[in-house]
């Protein structure tokens, strides 16, 4: 882990400014509901199964599959910010969505109580070691029920190693410019990112570091916490938008089972 980067960095990047700064991902519905068609493609759904959407942030994904039906939805996620924000939009829209707060490492929610998982928008590579994935997934396993689904949706290494880009920046509005420097260090990428006001300087310099998997270093994760039928689709992505998207482009999507 480089110095300069929190190994705990997870716990305090997701704020008002994360939602800003990742907005072209994570709060643009078209995008959304292009990630929920291929994920109903690949893993059907039924309405009366439970889905968990873990790591799931303001729970953009939860929202999106209750209003085509699938109402058994938790959303649970470390960011408090991120969850309040969720919650209060779930309630204007009225939709019963159960929103928890925890570390997706050790949920504290009954084994077996879910018919999927879904770990979504790049959620995993955050911790300083891999064990804190391997950890999240052999959680996802225990919440699992006998013969239930895991849908995993993170940045494909390989693709990203291929075309990676030391120096990207994208403009919100009028204000807002968001300059990223990335070091590709082995298995990780550090990122440093600024987000600065045109108007007023600095709004927010933070670091944080990304593990990058490949489809077979993940498959060997998953085999290893006991998942089967292992299968990797590559490259996807929802944007129509050319540009440097961060890790939100170039997504494998992987599913497997609890046997
Ligand atoms: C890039 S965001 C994606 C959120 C959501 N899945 C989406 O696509 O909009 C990553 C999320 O993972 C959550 N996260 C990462 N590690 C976590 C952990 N160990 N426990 C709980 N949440 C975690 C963060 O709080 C953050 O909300």
């Amino acid at each position: 882990m480089s110095p300069d980067v929190n190994p705990e960095w997870w716990k305090e990047l997701f704020d008002e400014v994360y939602l800003a700064t990742d907005a072209r991902s994570v709060c643009d519905d078209e995008v959304t509901r292009r990630e929920i068609d291929l994920i109903l493609e690949l893993i059907p759904l039924s309405p009366e199964q439970e889905i968990l959407d873990l790591c799931g942030g303001h729970g953009r994904h939860s929202m999106e599959l209750f209003s085509r039906g699938f109402k058994k939805c938790t959303v649970f996620d470390y960011s408090q910010f991120l969850l309040d924000r969720g919650r209060a939009e779930a309630e204007r829209q009225e939709k019963k969505i159960a929103f928890l707060q925890g570390d997706a490492r050790n949920t504290g929610l009954p084994p077996g109580r879910f018919d999927r998982v879904l770990v979504l928008g790049n959620s995993l590579g955050y911790h300083s070691s891999p064990e804190g994935d391997r950890d999240i997934l052999a959680e996802a396993m225990r919440l699992l029920r006998s013969g239930g689904r895991l849908l995993l949706d993170t940045v494909n290494g390989e693709t990203l190693r291929s075309r990676f880009h030391p120096v990207a920046w994208h403009e919100i509005g009028d204000d807002l410019v968001v300059c990223r420097n990335r070091k590709l260090d082995g298995d990780v990428v550090f990122t440093r990112e600024m987000v600065v006001s045109k108007k007023s300087g600095l709004v927010k310099d933070s670091r944080y570091s990304l593990r990058l998997y490949e489809p077979d270093s993940m498959r060997d994760l998953l085999s290893g916490v006991g998942f089967s039928g292992i299968d990797v689709t590559r490259d996807f992505s929802p944007f129509r938008e050319k540009g440097d998207l961060g890790f939100m482009n170039f997504r494998m999507i992987v599913t497997a089972a609890k046997p």
